[in-house]
């Protein structure tokens, strides 16, 4: 019973000790943790908040088979988690498949998606050229990009994505 009180009392300190902000208060002003760079991470269609790196199709291939092919299956095709690649051009038909390279009107978008979710059970966890690698690996699955370019903070965001132009907006008036 002791020990395991004792152990119970040393997890708990040591949570203690290394216990991170992931959230702030509800009413509190949201700019002094929002700001810091862990959790300022948006990245806008334009490439404004990519970080410096770049990556290969060929690396990211090796890299999708080691972090994320167990959830979205071999070459991306889906598994216990959705497909990622495939389906392009498939909207508008009978059976439409929303796959990343389908469906997604921005490539910064992925980059911005994988770094910051993914793999699920670690997160966070990618270098930026490690992202720029698996990035460049899905998107070239389906032509979108040639299998032989090296993605960076300047390519990315050039990259015309098949349904670009798929989306209309909610607040025309906005625009
Ligand atoms: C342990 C399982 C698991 C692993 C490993 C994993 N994923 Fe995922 N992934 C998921 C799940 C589940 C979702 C759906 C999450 C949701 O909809 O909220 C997802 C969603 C995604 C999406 C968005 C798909 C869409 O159309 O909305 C992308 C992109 C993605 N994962 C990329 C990756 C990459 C790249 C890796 C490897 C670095 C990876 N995932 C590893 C489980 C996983």
């Amino acid at each position: 019973m002791f020990m395991v009180f004792r152990a119970s009392l040393l997890l708990l300190l040591s949570q203690a000790c290394f216990a991170v902000d992931s959230h702030q208060l509800l009413g509190n002003d949201a700019n002094e943790l929002s700001q810091q760079s862990q959790f300022n991470l948006t990245i806008t269609p334009d490439g404004k908040g990519l970080p410096v790196g770049k990556g290969s199709a060929a690396q990211g291939a090796k890299l999708f088979y080691q972090k994320c092919s167990s959830c979205h299956g071999p070459g991306a095709i889906g598994a216990s988690a959705e497909p990622l690649v495939g389906e392009v051009g498939s909207l508008n038909s009978t059976y439409p498949e929303k796959t990343v390279n389908s469906y997604w009107p921005y490539a910064t978008s992925l980059f911005d998606y994988i770094r910051r979710a993914m793999p699920i059970n670690a997160p966070f966890s990618l270098t930026p050229d490690q992202v720029y690698s698996l990035s460049a690996y899905i998107l070239s699955q389906d032509g979108i990009i040639p299998i032989d370019i090296e993605l960076n903070e300047e390519s990315l965001p050039k990259i015309i994505m098949p349904n670009r132009d798929g989306f209309i907006s909610f607040y025309p008036d906005k625009n």
